[in-house]
């Protein structure tokens, strides 16, 4: 039987083909081979069990660990990493189309990650470019009826990759089906201290008193104003590569969501990680009525 040949098997063929010698690399694809029929018989059992469980509406995803998983296979550009994860992005999205899972948001750049190196800076917005120019006709978001939308300082990208961002809104702005937030120079505090100066500019254009303007306010009035305004707030938040914090991560709408961290790289997030966090998740609604 024909053994299909995984990510890491390509990696290691392109590794040594630029001459390179990942440490460790054979070994872990030996292991990978030898646990392979294991996996496919556990992910078809939590799989059967899925609709059983009561699952997120909303699942944000930060996905971390793109250039550990470069350096790890071999890549000596860490962009590498970064292209392996945005293939990623789409798989586990077809996950949550067939779990039904409506909401997703995934963060993709934070506004600390534009001090990285400059050449690691400009392949991470050139491949974002190139990522929203392929969503405009991509397959799946049609047939999904997936509403992409950007949520982050816009004006801090630039502009080819502000135009492929409405060309992707735009193309998709009539669907209803899946949500798919994409956070790029998003932060959490950024985000909150922009909802309350919006308000606040709001309310001195409407010409209302100060005592007024901070006797009315609480968080139902800066809610609109945050960049997730309509949508529900995420009851899962799915952290990759074994760092345990948000990082500022949907810092408001995080109150009383549930946390899932894995140890597994983003690029190599496989779909038993997927059901394992929906498995927990289900776990811990089902102990909080008791
Ligand atoms: C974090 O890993 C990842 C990023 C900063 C970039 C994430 C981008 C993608 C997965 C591409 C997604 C594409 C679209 C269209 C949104 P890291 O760089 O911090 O890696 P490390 O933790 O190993 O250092
Ligand atoms: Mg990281």
């Amino acid at each position: 039987m024909k053994v299909a040949t995984s990510q890491i098997a390509k990696d290691a063929d392109q590794a040594q083909a630029g001459g390179l010698r990942a440490p460790g690399l054979l070994w872990r694809l030996f292991k990978e081979q030898v646990k392979r029929p294991f996996y496919a018989v556990y992910q078809r059992r939590l799989t059967a069990k899925v609709r059983s469980w009561t699952l997120p509406h909303h699942i944000g995803i930060i996905m971390d660990g793109n250039r550990r998983y470069a350096r790890q296979s071999g890549h000596l550009d860490v962009n590498a990493g970064h292209v392996r994860g945005a293939e990623k992005l789409l798989e586990v999205m077809r996950w949550c189309y067939e779990f039904d899972i409506p909401v997703v948001t995934v963060w993709g750049l934070s506004l600390d990650n534009f001090n990285r190196d400059a050449s690691e800076v400009k392949g991470l917005l050139d491949l974002f470019e190139t990522k929203f120019r392929e969503l405009v006709h991509h397959e799946d978001v049609h047939h999904y009826q997936v509403k992409i939308r950007y949520i982050g300082s816009r004006e801090r990208l630039p502009e080819g990759l502000q135009k492929a961002i409405l060309a992707a809104e735009e193309a998709t702005a009539h669907y209803h089906r899946f949500v798919l937030n994409i956070a790029l120079a998003y932060n959490g505090r950024e985000e909150i201290t922009e909802a309350f100066r919006n308000y606040l500019l709001d309310q001195i254009g409407q010409g209302r008193a100060f005592e007024d303007v901070t006797k009315n306010l609480d968080c139902t009035v800066i809610e609109p104003y945050l960049y997730t305004a309509g949508l529900p707030e995420p009851d899962l938040i799915i952290r990759t590569s074994g760092e345990v914090r948000l990082g500022g991560f949907l810092m408001w709408q995080s109150a009383y969501s549930e946390y899932y961290f894995c140890n597994t790289y983003w690029p190599m997030f496989r779909k038993i990680d997927f059901l394992r966090a929906l498995r927990s998740y289900s776990q811990r609604q089902c102990r909080m009525g008791k």
